[in-house]
């Protein structure tokens, strides 16, 4: 059901517009400029044989609606024309856990980034394991190295770039080339840059994985995932979803496609107050390196430059050291930053974090405490001046 239409050379190819225009038909719902939201389970056919035959474009409410095909193309135009079909599924973590199922069976071998989302580590050492598909972690920066990393039964390299805590990016051509010459599929966790601002699919990704949760959404107030496909992967991706049974409610996505509208002047915001603020953190004292891969000075940054055009409000810093009572008092000063997991809302966020414990692969010793923000929609200098605030507080906190 949710396949997009094809790509129509007529339509206007700029991404931004194709967020305004992407999966609408207003004139197939009276009118209206957004689709309505259809609550539905049962679908009725005005014969037996049109019920037998399947005969329409819809079945039944869990294997896709007006709603869920709404949303599913207008994240499809984002993705270009190398998308064959996009997958709603209940959350970001759903939409990497059925990406990871429907290319894997048991006896394969999976090879992983070590800077993945602690949850999508998670779901490879438990479930993955009990179902005999053996998992590899990797450095994230090894390229095309991940050709040494191969095994006869390797199905899949799973990439999350750059990597949400840690900010690796990762060479997404390199590594593609080299697990496709070796028979392997590529998946991505694209959150961070959006297929706003990096074009998985046509870096060389056969599955692109998207939280919308984050940036899609938006305000913070809905869960929901998208599994992006090519044409090759999406059959088996849309068969898993449904034979699984999964689908997602109708006001969910009806708040994911009302996000995806804006996405494009809310990411361009993000950004920009993303880079002042981080440009200011690099100048204090206290700060040890900023990790954002839109910084001249960070290791991805050549990367970075090469693939994606744009970067979101998330980032990170490593503060010289100092004890966690200090880091502790330098984040409890903080108002305008929350502190909570998740981002992609319109608001700011903080939180202390330490990849070292979930490393396996590669050592995580940055030098200092770490700490992650989301650099919501606030005016970026009140932003600064929050800051100032918690660093005073640390100052403080230091004191004998
Ligand atoms: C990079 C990344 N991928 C996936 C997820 C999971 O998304 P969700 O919270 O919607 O399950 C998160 C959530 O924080 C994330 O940061």
């Amino acid at each position: 059901m949710n396949e997009p239409k094809k790509d129509d050379p007529s339509r206007p190819e700029r991404p931004t517009t194709r967020l305004v225009t992407g999966g609408r038909d207003p004139f197939s719902y009276r009118g209206y400029v957004n689709p309505p939201v259809y609550h539905a389970s049962t679908l009725l056919h005005r014969t037996a044989a049109d019920y037998l035959a399947h005969r329409g474009p819809y079945q039944y409410g869990r294997r896709g609606t007006p709603t869920s095909e709404a949303l599913a193309n207008a994240i499809a135009e984002i993705e270009g024309p190398a998308c064959a079909g996009v997958a709603l599924l209940p959350s970001g973590l759903a939409a990497v856990s059925v990406a990871l199922l429907s290319v894997l069976k048991a006896g394969d071998h999976v090879l992983v980034t070590d800077s993945a989302y602690l949850p999508t580590r998670q779901f490879c050492d438990s479930v993955l394991t009990r179902w005999h598909v053996a998992t590899t972690y990797y450095d994230p920066l090894i390229g095309g190295g991940i050709a040494g990393l191969m095994q006869s039964n390797t199905r899949a390299v799973y990439l999350e770039s750059p990597g949400s805590l840690s900010f690796e990016v990762q060479d997404v051509p390199a590594i593609a080339e080299a697990a496709h010459a070796k028979g392997a599929l590529v998946l991505i966790d694209n959150t961070w840059a959006s297929p706003l601002y990096f074009r998985a699919l046509e870096k060389g990704a056969d599955l692109s994985i998207q939280a919308g949760t984050k940036y899609i959404g938006g305000h913070s107030d809905v869960m929901l995932g998208a599994a992006s496909a090519d044409a090759a992967t999406w059959p088996a991706l849309i068969n898993t979803v449904h034979t699984m049974g999964l689908c997602v409610g109708p006001d969910d996505m009806y708040l994911g496609l009302r996000g995806l509208r804006t996405l494009g002047v809310r990411l361009a915001q993000h950004g920009a107050a993303a880079m002042k603020v981080a440009r200011w953190l690099q100048t204090r004292p206290e700060v040890l390196r900023v990790l954002y891969p839109a910084l001249e000075s960070d290791p991805g940054h050549a990367i970075w430059k090469r693939d994606f055009s744009g970067a979101c409000g998330l980032l990170s810093i490593v503060l010289k050291p100092a004890p966690e009572t200090a880091v502790h008092a330098f984040i409890d000063a903080l108002t305008l930053f929350g502190i909570g997991a998740s981002w992609g809302g319109y608001e700011s966020l903080v939180i202390p974090f330490d990849c070292a414990p979930m490393r396996t692969a590669t050592k995580w010793a940055p030098g200092g405490p770490t700490v992650r923000f989301h650099v919501g929609l606030e005016d970026a200098d009140d932003l600064i001046a929050d800051l100032e605030r918690g660093f005073a507080a640390m100052a403080a906190a230091l004191l004998p």
